[in-house]
């Protein structure tokens, strides 16, 4: 009986455990769980979702509060869109979270970054163009292109003397979204290094309609590898999306797969970024308390544990400091919809708004409790301890089953010294 350790994944000159612990966003895959998934041999990720902020947690810099006080003057003002990022400090953030990542690496294994298309930060092209660059400039050993079609990312960056030597790879949900993207490139020359094919039970932003119960992982990998042999592009494809144990890994390495993106199971370790009585709640969670929603002001279904306190909470937009989620004219859909709701209740101390969420603060608070689908399998693979609460786990010990269990299994952590 084969195990995930019986497969490699090669990129390039590396040769890999098929494991790849995908991008959370904000700061949720943190660098110590990348350096860990390296250590052992796989490829870990950082985000660079909402990454001044992070740098401002981590590195000690000032930046939200700068920005924050630099646009002071429009913190009533209902249109946004004087509010710009300094390209030159979105670099800076980088380059600090990159090199904290990098500068920690042992092991054969990668680390690589999530860029995510849709914080599109009031700037669409120049901050996207800033994150991809400075992260290259920094070290990282690759990019996971993530959260939109990025049919003008490769484009963006031919220029950078490391376009052809960093891994780079692209998320898609079909077919469809492959064959655009690598139309849009072909002009670059240049192919992506590996293709995450995400289904429609991970976490995070789907990229599905609120039809995704309609569609099937293994059923659009399988046309993803049949049309890259169609084409004879040898392509490492990569399925993401209810991976839950060794053997659902096994079974799209044998289906010709090159590795899986896995990263639910990651949210219950102690180096996943979340605050520990929040994995306490990911344990908890049973498949009701689970639900894909339009409350992100993306416009992608997300998916969440139904008692985030972010969903219906009517906080003020706070792009002055954040603004992440600003399109390229100042916009935010949860800004339209909380001005809608204020003009509504006028005089009311707080409003609730129900049809979208602020993304930014939300996730910036760890009020967001974005999931995969097999969250409510999570209490099954820990122990309670004395005091009911679930014990949570290393990461490699994680990465481990993932690498060696077979028969369905999921080893349960050792009990913990008292
Ligand atoms: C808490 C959480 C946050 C996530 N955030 C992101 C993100 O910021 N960017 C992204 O591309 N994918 C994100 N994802 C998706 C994962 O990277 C991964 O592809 C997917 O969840 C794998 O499925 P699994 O969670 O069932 O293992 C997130 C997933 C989770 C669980």
């Amino acid at each position: 009986m084969k195990r995930v350790d019986d497969f490699r994944l090669r990129l390039g000159k590396h040769e890999l455990v098929p494991i790849m612990i995908g991008g959370m966003g904000v700061d949720i895959s943190t660098a110590d769980l990348a350096v860990e998934a390296a250590r052992l041999g796989g490829v870990g990720h950082i985000s660079d979702a909402m990454i001044n902020t992070v740098a401002d947690r981590r590195y000690d810099t000032k930046q939200v509060k700068e920005k924050l006080a630099f646009y002071k003057y429009n913190v009533k003002n209902e249109d946004k869109s004087a509010i710009k990022f300094d390209l030159g400090k979105l670099a800076e953030a980088t380059r600090l979270h990159v090199e904290h990542a990098m500068g920690r690496k042992t092991g054969s294994g990668l680390i690589f970054i999530n860029c995510m298309e849709k914080l599109t930060m009031n700037a669409p092209r120049e901050t996207l163009k800033v994150r991809m660059a400075a992260a290259l400039d920094a070290g990282i050993d690759g990019m996971t292109l993530a959260a939109g079609l990025h049919l003008g990312s490769f484009s963006l960056l031919e220029d950078h003397p490391r376009f052809r030597d960093a891994k780079l790879g692209i998320i898609v949900s079909s077919v469809r979204a492959l064959q655009l993207f690598l139309k849009k490139s072909a002009r670059t020359n240049r192919m992506p290094d590996y293709v995450v094919v995400e289904g429609p039970l991970a976490g995070g932003h789907l990229g599905f309609g609120m039809d995704w119960a309609q569609y099937d992982l293994a059923t659009i990998v399988a046309e993803v590898i049949k049309f890259l042999k169609d084409e004879h592009l040898d392509i490492p494809v990569i399925p993401a999306g209810g991976i839950f144990t060794g053997t659902d890994a096994t079974r799209f390495l044998e289906a010709g797969a090159a590795a899986v993106q896995v990263a639910t199971r990651f949210t219950v370790s102690k180096e996943c970024g979340l605050p520990d009585p929040i994995k306490q709640e990911y344990f908890k969670a049973t498949e009701d308390d689970i639900e894909v929603n339009q409350i992100s002001p993306t416009g992608y279904p997300m998916r969440m544990i139904k008692s985030s306190p972010a969903i219906g909470d009517g906080i003020r937009p706070n792009c002055e400091a954040y603004g992440y989620l600003l399109d390229a004219n100042g916009k935010c859909a949860y800004v339209t919809s909380y001005n809608r709701e204020v003009a509504a209740h006028p005089g009311a101390r707080k409003v609730s708004v129900m049809d979208k969420t602020c993304l930014c603060t939300q996730m910036r608070n760890f009020d967001l409790w974005t999931c995969g689908q097999l969250t409510y399998r999570l209490k099954d693979t820990s122990t309670l301890d004395a005091s009911g609460q679930y014990q949570l786990l290393t990461a490699e010990h994680i990465f481990k089953d993932y690498q060696f269990s077979v028969d369905n299994k999921v080893a349960l952590p050792e009990p913990a010294v008292a």
